[in-house]
Order: structure tokens, then sequence, then C-alpha cells
């Protein structure tokens, strides 16, 4: 594996599982000193045992939800390695559910874990990847490019996202940052696994959530987050970009 990112400085939120952890690994592989935050201690204990060089790995267990620990965790990535290079907002939760079964406080958490702290991580990483000229990788959804059924909150936070990626690339393009999104159809981990649709869902619906490639995986989502991350990418920004076996192609 080539080392685009040695030298540099990532975090990655989410790294406890899933395409959090993916990611995590294709950046420590490619060099990068990695700051890696989950509210699950064991899946993220898991991922930083999987890396040997640990003078590049440090971690924190955090919630996220949380606008102050958000801003924690950027302090303690630049206290632990000196700077920051790329943020990549990849913790998220899915609800599902009929509207009338989506309770106010499955709305709130929704919205704190998916959209506020991606929002506040960003606020926060905003002053120090001006510095390195780094830049933000959000984690949307094709939820956020089509509408989809029996997950309208979540879909509803990954179209925030997706905005908030525009807008934010529109506001610090002048001081050197790049902000894009990446909207993943559906991909092989827990969240996907779990996920608890209907039991009498329309089964048109729920076949528009799925590609004729069948499940991406974590790596690969990885694969493109790195690539938008390197200096390969240095004219891409404002872009929210699909990854999704064609699913909200047509
Ligand atoms: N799996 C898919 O099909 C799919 C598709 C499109 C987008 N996504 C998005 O990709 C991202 C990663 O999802 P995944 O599929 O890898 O799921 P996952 O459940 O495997 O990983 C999500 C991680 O986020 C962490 N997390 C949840 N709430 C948190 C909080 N309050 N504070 C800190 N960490 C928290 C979880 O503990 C978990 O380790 C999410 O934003 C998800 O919406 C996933």
């Amino acid at each position: 594996m080539s080392a685009r990112f040695t030298g540099k400085v990532v975090l990655v939120t989410g790294a406890g599982s899933g395409i959090g952890r993916a990611t995590a690994e294709r950046f420590y592989a490619e060099g990068a000193k990695v700051f890696l935050v989950d509210i699950n201690a064991k899946g993220l204990g898991e991922t930083v045992a999987g890396m040997a060089d640990t003078a590049r790995v440090q971690s924190a267990v955090v919630d996220l939800s949380q606008p102050a620990a958000c801003h924690e965790v950027v302090a303690k990535t630049v206290a632990a390695f000196g700077q920051l290079d790329v943020l990549c907002n990849i913790a998220g939760i899915l609800v599902t559910g009929r509207i009338e079964e989506i309770t106010p406080e499955a709305w709130q958490k929704v919205l704190q874990v998916n959209l506020t702290s991606v929002f506040f991580l960003c606020q926060a990483a905003v002053p120090e990847l001006a510095k390195t000229k780094g830049n933000i990788i959000n984690m949307a959804s094709s939820a956020a490019l089509v509408g989809q059924a029996y997950a309208i909150p979540y879909g509803v936070t990954k179209a925030g996202v997706a905005m908030l990626t525009k807008s934010l690339a529109m506001e610090v393009a002048e001081r050197g940052i790049r902000v894009n999104a990446v909207c993943p159809g559906a991909v092989n981990t827990p969240l996907a696994a779990t996920a608890n649709f209907p039991k009498d869902a329309t089964p048109r619906l729920i076949d528009k959530l799925m590609s004729f490639f069948g499940f991406a995986q974590p790596s690969e989502i990885a694969a493109l987050v790195a690539f938008i991350a390197s200096d390969e990418a240095r004219y891409m920004s404002g872009s929210v970009v699909p990854i999704d076996g064609a699913q909200t192609a047509g």
C-alpha cells in the first residue's frame, strides 16, 4: 500500500466499527497518525489493537452527541499529534420506522449524533485545518440524495450533512480547506445488518435501497475517502459523491 499520508494527522469518528474502522485502517496503512473516536469502547479497542505502531495511534471513548465533546476531541488530537490534516466524520446511527413510530427522543437523538455532532466537529476543526490546508470528509448516505421510506429522520440528517458540506466548502475555500461528503448505498456493516424495517414494509420500497452489485464492503468506502483526502483530489471540494452501485442513478 502506498503511503500518501505519512506525517499527516487524521481524526476518524465512528472508528469502532464498520466504515469508520475501515477508514481508520486505511489511513493508518498509508502512514497517517490516527486519532480514533467512538462511543463503543470495545469496538474502538479492537480497532486500536490491530495497529502495531502505537506511536501513530491515539483514541478516546466519547459520546459525540454533546457539542462540547466534539470540541474536546479536536483539541485532544492536536494535543496528541501537534496538528490536524483530515477530519473524517463517520459516526452515525440509523433509526427506522414508519413516521407514526418515531418518538421525539429518537428524532432528537438521530439529529444530535448524525448532524449536530458533524457541525460542531467541523466548527472545532476549521481553525486547525486552516493551518495545515487540510480537509474534511463527511459520511452522508444515498438517503441524502433520494427519498427513502421507513427512515425519514435518518435521511433528513444525511441531507443536512450534504448541505453542511457544500455550504462549509464555500465558506472555507479561501482558507485553503476542502470539504466533501460521501454517500454510500448499502454497506456490509452492523448498522445495515441490524436495520429494522417494518415487517409489513412494501417490498418495492425496500428493493429501492439495494444495488444489483449487492452490498459494498467498508474498505471500498474507505478507499474513496482516502482518495478524496489525498493531494490528488486537490481540486475536489463541495462535492457530494455517491458510491452506491447505481442505486440512486435512476
Ligand atoms: N452501512 C450502510 O449501509 C451505510 C450507508 C450509508 C451511510 N452510512 C453511514 O456510514 C457511517 C458509518 O456507519 P456504519 O455502517 O459503519 O455503522 P456502524 O454501526 O458499524 O458504525 C457506526 C459507529 O458510530 C459509533 N457511534 C454511534 N453513536 C455515536 C456517538 N454518539 N458518539 C460516538 N460514536 C458513535 C458507533 O458506536 C459505531 O462504532 C454512518 O454515518 C452511517 O450513517 C452507512
